[in-house]
């Protein structure tokens, strides 16, 4: 009978026969649940020949990096390098506005520095990294044979063929079976936080496309203090779980203000909280109202830069989740 204890084990097993006595693994996490769990059952079948990556591209969220540092290593004795390429990404986005060509230029970025990276922790013991770790999920499997959707350019930056076809590594795929509430099962049965198995879901061109217009560092700036005041408020109110995915994106337009007795004239704020099963439809998050006067307060107050907070009232579809 299937369970998850026997699909651990099952797993780990199949890890060891496919990868060998000596051959070494590597793969990139983001600190989402998917490629956590995969870098965590890895760790588990085949200990420090599982390398993992995080690149940070400067789109990451508050202290990302550093915390996912901590939570992997300190906390889960995975193996974990964390490569500081935010100037690269960064300076390729510069004077870019349309979103399918920042997604692109981070895909394409993120591909070029992973492979250098994998060229530089190529084991002592002169073995040759030979495999790809992938978080693979089976409604993704599934999606990339049957259908080319709406959401083909969310699989074209998660699909790594490149670096397949480059570096010449076979890929592994762990949870290519499991979906996503499966995974989150599997995830606390490997020991992964509660808080890090529901967190929601963050795409991988990051705050790049949360930035609306030019991605610049000042502006990353001001859309990650933002976001991180919401989600905190958020979490406090003990509505995180309630909803399906929530950030602070900023518009790049500027709106008069009152503060003390100074005008200002800064940018705009839009908040979104969905609430979806499928991520495919989505209906914004009722909040109550004193909640989003309490947030509003604290991100004209405590961020520079911002003069005026929105919420986001727009259901998916007509609006996509993103703004971008
Ligand atoms: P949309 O905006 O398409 O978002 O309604 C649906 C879900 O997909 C995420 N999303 C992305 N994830 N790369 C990703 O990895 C992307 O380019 C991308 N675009 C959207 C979005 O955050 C939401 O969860």
């Amino acid at each position: 009978n299937w369970t998850m204890e026997n699909f651990i084990e099952t797993e780990i097993q199949r890890i060891r026969d496919l990868v060998g006595p000596t051959a070494e693994v590597i793969g990139a996490v983001s600190g989402g649940v998917d490629s956590t769990v995969a870098s965590k059952l890895m760790t588990e079948a085949i200990g420090d020949r599982f390398h993992a990556i995080l690149v940070d591209n400067g789109v990451l969220r508050l202290n990302e990096a550093t915390n996912v540092k901590k939570i992997l290593t300190e906390g889960l004795g995975i193996d974990l390098t964390v490569i500081d390429a935010s100037e690269e990404f960064l300076g390729n986005l510069k004077g870019v506005t349309d979103p399918e060509k920042k997604r692109k230029i981070i895909g394409n970025t993120f591909i070029r520095v992973f492979e250098r990276e994998a060229e530089r922790i190529k084991p002592k013991d002169g073995q040759e990294i030979q495999f790809l770790l992938q978080g693979t999920l089976y409604p993704d499997v599934i999606e990339s044979i049957s259908f080319k959707g709406p959401s083909q350019t969310i699989k074209t930056h998660h699909n790594v063929g490149g670096l397949l076809d480059n570096m010449k590594l076979k890929l592994i795929e762990p949870l290519r079976e499991l979906f996503k509430d499966e995974v989150r099962h599997l995830g606390e049965l490997l020991g992964i936080s509660h808080e890090l198995v529901w967190r929601h879901p963050f795409p991988g061109p990051g705050l790049a496309i949360r930035v609306l217009g030019e991605v610049t560092k000042a502006q990353v700036e001001i859309a990650r203090n933002a976001d991180s005041i919401y989600i905190e408020e958020i979490r406090k109110a003990g509505i995180y779980n309630n909803i399906s995915q929530a950030f602070a994106c900023l518009l790049p337009v500027k709106s008069v203000g009152v503060m003390g007795d100074q005008r200002t004239y800064e940018q705009v704020i839009a908040l979104r909280a969905i609430e979806t099963t499928d991520f495919m439809t989505a209906d914004w998050y009722p909040f109550e109202h004193s909640f989003l006067k309490k947030v509003a307060s604290r991100i004209v107050n405590e961020v520079d830069g911002v003069a005026r907070v929105t919420y986001d009232i727009t259901s998916k579809p007509p609006a996509t989740v993103e703004w971008e």
